[in-house]
């Protein structure tokens, strides 16, 4: 049997580290004690679809080490089915997060064993693949298994979140149905045409190919475009952020819970909306991810 929604992508232990100002060149500072909390943007995506209740399956690899095993039981229990999860000889992979008082980050990524997320692995995750309703990647692994996996998945929808933002092939383009990025990926894909708002940003990058595209703004919400509709904004819940990292992973995961349900794209980003406003007032990644009961309360309480 398979899945609803196979998530193929990247694992990383988070290295986090709270400062109070980011340092600049040549300059030391102190921060908090270090916290190592599961991370990366696949595992966050399919560990925030699983806790919605989604029926998820993870394709990617960890190390043989204890962040492996970290990861591993963040995904269990949050229900992913981690058969496809190998194992590499590489570390598994490191983020190492700088957290300033706003709520914002800067992240460095070291791949480790997320440089072994081969076509072959996704190969060997093709019956999976092929069954699921909607398959999500992210580029934190090789751009040939990201290409795999389009074209494995191609009869489902297949979601591609373009985070860290890298060139993207015309091919993967247009298979992405939708294509979800944040502002600044989406300049970076539009050759950072900054003049541009959020509803011109979407429409842009269907210009550029994808089927669908949404673009997430933080507080101001998100547009989503579809090919001859006119963009539709999506309002975000006002929300005091406290860690916003992994908020985006978020709401990838929950969008691909609603689209498996077949609500509409505008009707999935409302709802992933919700999900990462109760997400950036939590501590962490993973573990700042609601179960729907939580997001079905008010947010204000
Ligand atoms: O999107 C947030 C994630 O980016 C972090 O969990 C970190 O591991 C990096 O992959
Ligand atoms: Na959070």
């Amino acid at each position: 049997k398979g899945a609803g929604i196979v998530v193929v992508g990247s694992a990383n232990v988070d290295h986090v580290v709270e400062i109070d100002h980011r340092p600049a060149d040549g300059e030391t500072i102190l921060g908090s004690d270090l916290v190592f909390t599961p991370g990366g943007k696949g595992a966050n995506q399919a560990v925030a679809a699983g806790r919605l209740g989604g029926d998820v399956a993870f394709v990617g690899a960890v190390g043989a080490d204890g962040a492996g095993e970290l990861l591993r039981t963040s995904l269990l229990d949050a229900g992913v089915d981690i058969r496809e999860l190998a194992e590499s000889e590489a570390p598994t992979g490191v983020a190492i997060i700088m957290l300033t008082p706003d709520g914002e980050n800067s992240i460095i990524v070291a791949p480790g064993a997320n440089r072994h997320v081969t076509p072959e692995a996704v190969v060997r995750g093709s019956e999976v693949l092929a069954a699921a309703r909607v398959v999500v990647v992210q580029l934190e692994i090789p751009m040939e298994t990201v290409l795999a996996a389009a074209r494995l998945g191609r009869h489902g929808r297949f979601l591609l979140n373009a985070a860290p933002p890298r060139e993207l092939p015309q091919e993967l383009l247009g298979a992405c149905d939708p294509l979800v990025v944040n502002e600044s990926e989406a300049a970076y894909l539009l050759g950072n045409r900054s003049t541009l708002d959020g509803a011109e940003l979407a429409s842009a990058l269907l210009g550029l190919g994808a089927r669908s595209v949404v673009v997430t703004m933080g507080a101001e919400g998100a547009y989503v475009a579809e090919r001859s509709a006119v963009p539709v904004h999506v309002p975000a819940l006002p929300v005091l952020a406290v860690d916003t990292t992994g908020a985006g992973d978020s709401f990838v995961g929950a969008l691909a819970v609603r689209l498996t349900e077949g609500a509409s794209l505008p009707e999935a980003a409302a709802f992933a909306a919700r999900v990462a406003a109760v997400a950036v007032g939590r501590r962490g990644a993973q573990e700042s991810y609601p179960t729907l009961d939580e997001v079905l309360e008010p947010v204000e309480r």
